[in-house]
């Protein structure tokens, strides 16, 4: 199993090696098109008249997404061009910058020549916000702030880290599976032709910058150790936030399923592309240092219905009430904890935790000899008690609380030995 894991990821980096930047820009010369001249006659009436209200709705969620995503990363690839070390680097970013405009010139177009919201971009974009979620809103703030870093730190580690941001968890985790779902429906039902010739030729680009990302970001890995470290740290605190990206209004389901997918399906395809991305750029999820950005020693497909089911329950992403406290959901909370825990961070591999809930039922957490379990119940000597309300526990792992500050207000007291206190942030990658 290690050895065809092994092998798989050697042919990927071997893939990764054998496309050069000159490759990737030469594809771009051939790849041009022009989304000015698409024509929407058929998508007006497809979309005004062959559309359900539902399906209307359903389509103007995802689709203003996609518009708004597409300005973003247009205006946010202008550090990557001065931040990369190399020439051809350069180059490339600024022929995928050129797309990233004409991607939002298409989207802007077929909303306000098709769904008849606003007059240009600006008055587009302000039309479409409204139906923007939590999950991107945060993810692209996020993206702003990366870009924003950039301009003052263009070291290697950091151009890495961005690299991770924009190409891997915006572009291929992110884009890449709500393309090939869209398409995948409009190709079967043979609508919106112009809007479907136009996704084709976003998802050829998409394709070559994702390439472009993996090389990149496997060149940076290999010639700077401490990228992976930035990379990791990234990813810590942008997963969170991306995985609510593709939440529908009140979890209404219909928004996918009437399209013939289901939410699982998307996310999969999402965690998957991620998944071997970063393999092929040399960072296998399981390598990266400290505290796993996600459960690793779940599948794919576990780790879906796990953000699902947590997403749900109000354990991570939007705040919109108090947390589930359904002894299942909160189990899953604690196993997902235990699972998340950088067990490198305590000494000699050992170390317990006891919660000590204001108003819930108290758990505990023990790592022994590096591997860890959790438990409804009170430990006898725990090293370190954590005593607050569930509520507030939950909005810290969320990453909506900041542990110092919880401490701050007394939302969060800790008690226990120093030393361990003092690893608590690493322990939990915070
Ligand atoms: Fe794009
Ligand atoms: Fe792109």
């Amino acid at each position: 199993m290690a050895d065809t894991a092994t092998k798989q990821a050697t042919a990927q980096r071997q893939a990764v090696d054998s496309v050069s930047y000159q490759d990737l820009y030469r594809r771009w010369e051939n790849g041009n098109w022009k989304s000015t001249e698409l024509d929407f006659s058929q998508d007006y009436t497809h979309w005004h008249e062959t559309f359900s209200d539902l399906e209307r709705s359903a389509a103007l969620w995802n689709y203003s997404m996609f518009f708004h995503g597409e300005d973003s990363v247009t205006d946010n690839l202008s550090p990557y061009i001065d931040a990369a070390p190399r020439e051809e680097q350069k180059y490339f970013l600024a022929t995928q910058q050129v797309d990233e405009a004409r991607h939002a010139v298409f989207f802007g177009r077929f909303m306000k020549e098709v769904v008849e919201r606003g007059q240009d971009i600006g008055s587009s974009l302000h039309a479409t916000q409204p139906h923007l979620t939590w999950g991107f809103r945060k993810t692209f703030e996020y993206l702003d702030k990366v870009a924003d870093g950039l301009r003052k730190d263009r070291s290697k580690p950091n151009f890495a880290a961005a690299i991770t941001m924009y190409h891997l968890v915006v572009e291929a985790t992110l884009a890449q599976p709500g393309q090939h779902f869209i398409e995948g429906y409009l190709e079967k039902r043979g609508i919106l032709p112009g809007f479907y010739q136009g996704m084709k030729n976003v998802s050829k680009d998409e394709q070559r910058h994702i390439g472009f990302g993996v090389k990149c970001l496997s060149d940076l890995v290999r010639e700077d150790p401490d990228c992976k470290y930035a990379v990791a740290d990234l990813l810590r605190e942008v997963l969170p936030m991306s995985v609510g990206v593709f939440v529908p209004p009140n979890w209404d389901r219909r928004y996918v399923e009437v399209f013939g997918s289901t939410i699982e399906e998307v996310y999969l395809q999402g965690m998957q592309s991620f998944e071997s991305k970063m393999r092929a750029a040399g960072l296998p999820l399981e390598e990266l240092p400290g505290a796993p950005p996600l459960p690793i020693t779940l599948t794919p497909a576990e780790r879906v219905e796990r953000a699902l089911t947590m997403l749900q329950a109000g354990f991570i992403g939007e705040k919109t009430g108090p947390p589930s406290r359904d002894p299942q959901k909160v189990a899953l909370l604690f196993d997902l904890i235990s699972r998340s825990v950088d067990t490198s961070a305590t000494p000699n591999g050992a170390a317990a935790i006891q919660w000590d809930f204001k108003d819930a039922e108290p758990w505990f957490l023990r790592i022994d000899n590096g591997s860890t379990h959790t438990e409804p119940g009170r430990l006898e000597r725990p090293d370190i008690t954590l005593r607050c309300a569930f509520e507030d526990w939950v909005d810290i792992t969320a990453g909506r609380e900041d542990p110092r500050i919880a401490m701050l207000k007394g939302k969060l007291r800790p008690r226990g030995s120093i030393r361990m206190l003092m690893r608590m942030p690493r322990l939990f990658g915070r």
